[in-house]
């Protein structure tokens, strides 16, 4: 096999499935998107509550040729423009992750271009980069999406993990008590819907592991604690969902907002991003914001549409790989777990 032309990352496309969307965009000089397409499923997963792992896979064979065009159409350019692709190598659902990975992997070979594989969280923090170019290391990194609610510190060498959730994120808490409360699939933003309105003091719901002393997060109990309300209020009327929702939300949110205020406060830090798709919630970007005020803080929300999974946040991640020079080899793997900051499948190259 040849390798790749060494080529400066101008343009480069990002493909990310690593869970239940299908991504792909191109993002030009590491700053400018060109193209964003993604392919949802929550109509295939609707049925069963949440993410099958195998319609996923298959979902995304069928749609990852069709998202690709479709970004190269948004963008008017030809494939044969790209400088590099990027795509998601881990961590996620194995079968989901193969099919971006193996698809940006058989693409860069035609094109003769570099390929490189992504870290699912690094991509999150990208796209908080991406969106506020004055946003640069050291920040406090707040990661909360529907498999992950941790604290990291990152500064221009390896990211250092300050604290996690010991049991469910905090998205998979938020789809959990959806589907108590009768919500369809996904819960989170049909939960942030019906907390509208809600009275979020009418239940007072538990702040898991909040007195204690760490950064660590717990959101199993809470869960629980609605659980037992929910079999207490019997059927449920609209505002007594609503209060339930507005209280679930409030605690969930709060619990956040005061881990991240005291690593701040431990790590002398001054700027926070907060990414994934839980910081597309509005209620945590409110109490975020008032907390930001009264700390002297300064907060990063990406855009909603970049909070959630895309693929402009792979494809930035991507570029700045390949401007730093990193190739990965055609060998290269997926991951279904891998820590933030390493990156075994770039070990084979
Ligand atoms: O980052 P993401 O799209 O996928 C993962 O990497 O997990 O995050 C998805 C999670 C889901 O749990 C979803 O319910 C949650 O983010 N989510 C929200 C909102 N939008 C998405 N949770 C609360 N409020 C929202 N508005
Ligand atoms: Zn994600």
């Amino acid at each position: 096999m040849t390798s790749p032309r060494p080529r400066a990352a101008h343009l480069v496309l990002g493909i990310e499935s690593s869970c239940d969307e299908m991504a792909a965009a191109l993002v030009e000089d590491g700053l400018r998107v060109r193209a964003s397409c993604i392919r949802g499923q929550a109509e295939s997963h609707r049925p069963y509550g949440g993410v099958v792992p195998e319609i996923a896979s298959r979902d995304h064979l069928r749609s990852v040729s069709q998202v690709v065009e479709q970004a190269l159409a948004e963008a008017g350019v030809a494939a044969e423009s790209l400088d590099g692709v990027a795509a998601t190598a881990g961590p996620g659902l194995l079968g989901s992750l193969l099919v971006g990975l193996s698809f940006g992997k058989a693409l860069a070979y035609r094109l003769g271009v570099p390929l490189v594989g992504v870290h699912h969280l690094a991509g999150h923090l990208a796209a908080a980069e991406l969106a506020a170019p004055q946003l640069r290391p050291p920040y406090l990194g707040l990661v909360v999406s529907g498999g992950h609610t941790a604290l990291y510190k990152i500064t221009e060498g390896a990211p250092e993990l300050l604290g996690e959730t010991r049991d469910d994120a905090v998205g998979e808490a938020f789809d959990k008590v959806a589907k108590l409360l009768g919500l369809p699939y996904p819960g989170g933003p049909a939960l942030s819907r019906a907390a509208q309105g809600g009275d979020e003091s009418a239940y007072d719901l538990p702040r898991p592991l909040q007195a204690l002393p760490g950064l660590d997060f717990s959101y199993s109990g809470l869960k629980t604690a609605v659980a037992r309300a929910v079999a207490q209020a019997g059927p449920l009327s609209d505002s007594r969902r609503a209060d339930l929702a507005a209280s679930f939300q409030a605690a969930a949110t709060d619990v956040l907002v005061s881990r991240t205020r005291r690593a701040a406060r431990q790590e002398g830090l001054h700027r926070v991003a907060v990414v994934g798709g839980v910081a597309a919630n509005q209620r945590l970007r409110q109490a975020m914001g008032r907390a930001a005020e009264r700390d002297g803080l300064e907060v990063f929300f990406p855009p909603p549409e970049l909070c959630t999974d895309n693929a402009v946040m792979v494809a930035a991640a991507g570029a700045r790989l390949l401007a730093q020079g990193e190739r990965h080899a055609w060998s290269l793997s997926a991951f279904s777990r891998v820590p933030l900051g390493e990156s075994p499948w770039a070990e084979a190259s």
